[in-house]
């Protein structure tokens, strides 16, 4: 059936559009000088110096892993999409999966050093959902124990814990998907404090050279590439970046209303029986990436399908959990490794949440979830 209401919609305004017709009529289609111009507003807005835009987060992971030389163990939680455990693999290491905090659904620093080995070379934090992880302990403990940190902050943007950004702590990578705070289509960031590192992280992102197409037009010998390390092309193209240069400049606007419409939802879903709203840890604030209730798991996939059957897009992050994907199952996951996260993934429901979601549009996903929870 055709959602009436989806689970999620980029909202694009004619900003965007206009911006991308431009780069499209100036022929500049790959990396570009909109890149810069998207790169210096994220460093302003994160209050970190260096960022590089790419073509997802996934290649953000795998080259802050890669440039790090990281290939031991890497903890991570399974409680997240597969992308993040998938770009330690990828890259050489062995993603070890930690727990989560049932409430937050963020892994802390007691979960992580549950986890860590003699074989342990880094950290991939998490920040579940919009809401940060609780990141001084964290630092703390990377630090203390000579880890390298990554915040996977893919559906994370312009959230604080106790006051800083998520993904300002660390390395930090983010994702510009259609669900996400804001969108490219596809697309993601990488941020960083080390004027070294940021310079690795853009030579490899651009098969190993470290001057830009767009810097070498400029220099007298423009057809000089040279290539210092073997490198990815994990660029993002130029009409891309115009749409995310638009895009940050809304993104307060954007995270403001998944605010408004998730307090809405706490006051209409919190009496409800058998169902839990979510919870924000003091110190943290929420961007509401998704929305997520918890329901009994005996009922949880029938209200799911009710809803759909109704035309809501209700659905399910994230289950299977990336410890029992059919390919960490082959790599000795198992049931009943990680409780906490296999309860979560089988009690837990993503309701609808867009910045263009209308009041009478939430009104209909609250009415089918109450419909569906009294029929069970
Ligand atoms: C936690 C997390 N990490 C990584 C990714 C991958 O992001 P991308 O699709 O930009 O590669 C996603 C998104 O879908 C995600 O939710």
């Amino acid at each position: 059936m055709a959602d009436i209401v989806p689970l999620c919609r980029p909202s694009i305004g004619d900003e965007e559009i206009a911006a991308v017709a431009e780069t499209l009529r100036s022929g500049w289609m790959a990396h570009g000088a909109w890149n810069h111009k998207f790169e210096d507003a994220f460093c302003r807005y994160l209050g970190v110096p260096y960022a590089i835009s790419m073509n997802s987060c996934t290649s953000a992971l795998e080259a802050a892993l890669a440039v790090a030389g990281i290939r031991g163990e890497v903890v991570v939680p399974s409680m997240t999409f597969v992308a993040t455990a998938n770009s330690v693999a990828i890259t050489g290491g062995t993603p070890v999966f930690c727990e989560v905090d049932e409430a937050t659904r963020n892994m802390t620093a007691a979960t992580i050093a549950e986890r860590l080995t003699s074989r342990t070379e880094a950290v991939i934090v998490v920040h579940f959902g919009g809401q940060p992880c609780a990141m001084d302990e964290i630092v703390e403990l990377c630090q203390r124990r000579g880890l390298f940190l990554i915040e996977d902050s893919a559906e994370t943007l312009g959230a604080t814990w106790k006051g800083t950004q998520a993904g300002a702590f660390a390395v930090g990578c983010f994702s510009f998907f259609p669900t996400k705070n804001i969108t490219t289509g596809e697309g993601g960031m990488l941020t960083c404090k080390d004027e070294v590192f940021a310079n690795n992280i853009r030579a490899f992102a651009a098969h190993g050279v470290f001057s830009t197409t767009f810097q070498r037009e400029k220099a007298t010998r423009p057809w000089l590439r040279a290539a210092e390390i073997p490198g990815h092309n994990f660029r993002m193209p130029n009409p891309l970046a115009a749409i995310g240069y638009h895009q940050m400049g809304r993104l307060d606007e954007f995270n403001r209303r998944r605010q408004v419409l998730a307090a809405r939802y706490d006051e209409l879903l919190g009496q409800l029986p058998d169902l839990a709203i979510p919870v924000v840890a003091e110190g943290a604030s929420h961007v509401y990436q998704m929305y997520t209730v918890t329901v009994p798991e005996q009922a949880r996939d029938r209200i799911v399908n009710a809803m759909r059957a109704d035309g809501i897009g209700a659905s399910v992050h994230f289950d299977p959990p990336v410890h029992l994907q059919p390919c960490y199952l082959k790599r000795g996951g198992h049931k009943g490794q990680l409780p906490v996260t296999e309860r979560l993934a089988a009690s837990l429901i993503t309701l609808p949440m867009y910045p263009d979601m209308t009041d009478e549009q939430q009104g209909l996903v609250v009415d089918s979830l109450r419909r569906a929870i009294n029929g069970f």
